[in-house]
């Protein structure tokens, strides 16, 4: 049984203190959940204050971005070691705003997930398509393409703990959720495309998430789905309110 998981990504959002309140007033509403793992990504500045909050709660800490090199000349960049030394767990890889906005190319990726895991760091590989490349029928190759090249090269015991989100970038913050029914079809080519590259016994461990306008009210009926183990959220997760209801969804029968 693949373990549900919830993770917020909060973007360029909240200062040091925004995110000690956030820790403040959520923890109590999800207090002694064990139905999903909960992991929060966020801006560096405030992964420490992060880490100190939520101790002991099993609410894990993630970075949104990462040199995958230890140490060197590489201006306004933050390595894993750095990460590590402040607690942080998890890095997001190949969100779609990277690639696009920051030109983080496949190559890139790569060398990123091979470095997160090397360090003993958990990826979150997020994978999406274009709103023309689905039109054109195009959403499964590229997105199976991106999966792929990313994680060339891993071992088996890595691809196992492997978490990819699946985020159509027509869905990213504009409120338009790709339907249930859409993202399990693009999921489970995705699982299947892993199964016929690395083995079923590997693809049935790879937790894939959905993500792109999450919200309380799609949550349960995306968790439904078969292949669907989790979300990835933007928007959503900002406040404690409404990220405690994601947390905490119903499985609907
Ligand atoms: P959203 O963002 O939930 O605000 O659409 C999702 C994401 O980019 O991870």
């Amino acid at each position: 049984m693949r373990k549900p998981i919830i993770i917020a990504n909060w973007k360029m959002y909240k200062t040091r203190a925004e995110a000690a309140a956030f820790c403040q007033a959520f923890l109590p509403l999800i207090r002694q959940q064990d139905q999903a793992d909960v992991v929060i990504c966020a801006p560096f500045t405030q992964l420490d204050v992060l880490a100190a909050e939520l101790a002991g709660s099993g609410v894990g800490v993630g970075a949104q971005n990462f040199y995958p090199l230890p140490e060197g000349a590489f201006t306004g960049e933050v390595s894993l070691p750095m990460l590590q030394e402040i607690g942080v767990q998890y890095v997001i890889i190949g969100h779609s705003e990277r690639r696009e906005i920051f030109h983080e190319d496949g190559a890139l990726v790569r060398q990123k997930v091979q470095a997160a895991y090397a360090a003993g760091l958990q990826p979150i590989l997020c994978v999406g398509e274009h709103l023309e490349q689905r039109n054109n029928g195009l959403t499964v190759s590229v997105c199976s393409g991106q999966m792929l090249s990313a994680i060339e090269g891993l071992n088996e015991a890595q691809l196992k703990t492997l978490i990819v989100a699946y985020e159509p970038i027509w869905a990213i913050g504009t409120g338009r959720t790709a339907t249930a029914a859409d993202a399990e079809q693009v999921i489970g080519a995705l699982r299947q495309a892993m199964a016929e590259t690395y083995g079923q016994a590997v693809a049935d461990q790879v937790r894939f998430q959905y993500g792109g306008s999450v919200k309380p009210e799609n949550i349960a009926e995306l968790m439904a789905q078969p292949d669907i183990d989790g979300a990835l959220v933007g928007g959503a997760s900002l406040k404690p309110d409404s990220f405690s209801q994601l947390v905490l969804f119903q499985k609907q029968q």
